[in-house]
């Protein structure tokens, strides 16, 4: 079996790594033994160690020592900060995009000049901001707070704030504005608009596009999408790869513009494969784009790949060749339905103390429900701890009815997740802004 590096240690890498350890040995450098990673690794006679991932030396001394032939990463700090350069470097085969072609993600002035050359009509409205003057110029033109303020690098989710959700006034989002300015020396305003928010997927090999089933997300923090903004509480997608409110020509145009895309960013080398995740907006006046980002979603990859058909192994070997396309790389007609769990504090509060609970995961997985671990590490019997506060651990159900999927988590949620921890209870619901 061929080693596999799987670098990141959220939700996401769970499942990546339940992914990957079917067909590869798994290999990890984790910061903390997450259970779900350790777990995939062991049943897959791989290896990990404890460390920075961001520490190249290690890795590199990593890689060099278990001679490990392929490195999988889609995590937005670890794909700026140049590790799939570095496993490129060593002579890996790899999946995800190099620094440059990450720059999709952590520069969103980049993406929307990208986006304003393809696709203007996608364009919402916007001020990209680099001095004081600017931004009182651009201010000009909001009589009140509906406007929306995007930070430029990477956030984690909870950096972009929408007049009338996240501040109340103009000068609240102004002032809000200015900080994001002073701390990177850029920030974009852009208007406000009204639609259903979703998301568009694709796997890519830097030539090809394989769309991914539609996944809709719930970024804010409490139910009703109130208060402050997340990496995401909850996601579900359909049998029939769509959403409620989507079409599949409204898909067509995303998955369009991804691909014009990939090709731009790859028209002089291969910087670009793995996974390219759009934000889009449906509008009354059409589908309007919000963000790239370089990587799968977190939690959306807990969905989709739960729905994936074709082994993992294919999926890679097709895009290391170059010949990925929907024939190769299928996806189940099924529902998936996902919450995750966090601390009461998650998104609300900072320097809080770690949160100490209990779970029984073996109750829960013969519950039929599947539950992959974040930022949670292992402290004794059914005993975990959080690692840091951010989100804990997701539960996950696939099926053919997915009112029957929410009612299975949620009870498995009343029954078996500890009061300490907290969830939103309305994932399901679709929601408008
Ligand atoms: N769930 C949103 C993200 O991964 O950025």
């Amino acid at each position: 079996m061929e080693k596999c590096l799987l670098l990141g240690n959220g939700g996401r890498e769970a499942v990546i790594a339940e992914n990957i350890a079917k067909t590869y040995s798994l290999y990890s450098v984790l910061p903390y033994e997450n259970p779900s990673i350790v777990e995939y690794v062991k049943k897959s006679n791989g290896k990990y160690i404890v460390g920075s991932p961001f520490d190249k030396e290690l890795v590199k001394k990593f890689i060099e020592e278990e001679k490990i032939e392929v490195c999988v990463i889609s995590s937005d700090n670890l794909l700026q900060d140049g590790l799939i350069d570095l496993a490129k470097s060593l002579g890996l085969k790899t999946f995800g995009p190099t620094s440059i072609a990450a720059k999709l993600e952590w520069s969103k002035t980049y993406a929307l000049d990208i986006v304003q050359k393809l696709a203007p009509e996608m364009v919402i409205k916007n001020f990209e901001i680099s001095t004081e003057a600017e931004l009182e110029k651009a201010m000009e033109n909001y009589p009140d707070e509906n406007f929306v303020v995007k930070p430029e690098g990477l956030t984690g989710g909870k950096g972009v704030k929408v007049g009338g959700e996240h501040f109340s006034s103009k000068e609240e989002g102004f002032a809000y504005a200015k900080e994001c300015l002073n701390a990177s020396g850029k920030v974009i305003v852009q208007d406000k608009v009204k639609g259903s928010e979703f998301t568009v997927m694709v796997l890519t090999d830097g030539k090809n596009v394989v769309p991914l089933p539609i996944t809709f997300d719930y970024p804010y923090r409490y139910e009703e999408d109130k208060g402050p903004g997340t990496g995401g509480m909850g996601c579900m997608s359909f049998s029939n790869g769509l959403l409620p409110f989507l079409e599949q020509k409204d898909v067509d145009e995303c998955v369009n513009l991804i691909q014009k895309t990939i090709n731009y960013v790859n028209k002089d080398s291969l910087e670009f494969t793995g996974v390219l995740y759009g934000g889009f907006f449906k509008t009354e006046e059409g589908i309007k784009f919000i963000e790239f980002n370089a990587r799968f979603g977190d939690p959306e990859a807990m969905n989709v790949l739960n729905a994936l058909e074709t082994p993992w192994n294919e999926v890679m070997e097709n895009i290391f060749n170059q010949t990925l396309s929907t024939e190769n790389c299928k996806f189940k007609k099924t529902n998936t339905f996902l919450v995750y769990i966090v601390s009461k504090e998650y998104a609300v509060k900072k320097n809080n103390e770690p949160v100490i609970f209990k779970l029984n995961k073996k109750q829960i997985e013969n519950k039929g429900v599947k539950i992959y671990f974040a930022n949670a590490k292992e402290i004794g019997e059914n005993e975990y701890t959080s690692v840091s506060n951010s989100r804990l651990f997701a539960l996950e159900k696939t099926g053919d009815n997915l009112e029957e999927l929410k009612k299975e988590v949620y009870k498995v949620i009343d029954e078996e997740v500890d009061k300490v921890l907290d969830y939103r209870k309305d994932i399901g619901e679709i929601y408008e802004h």
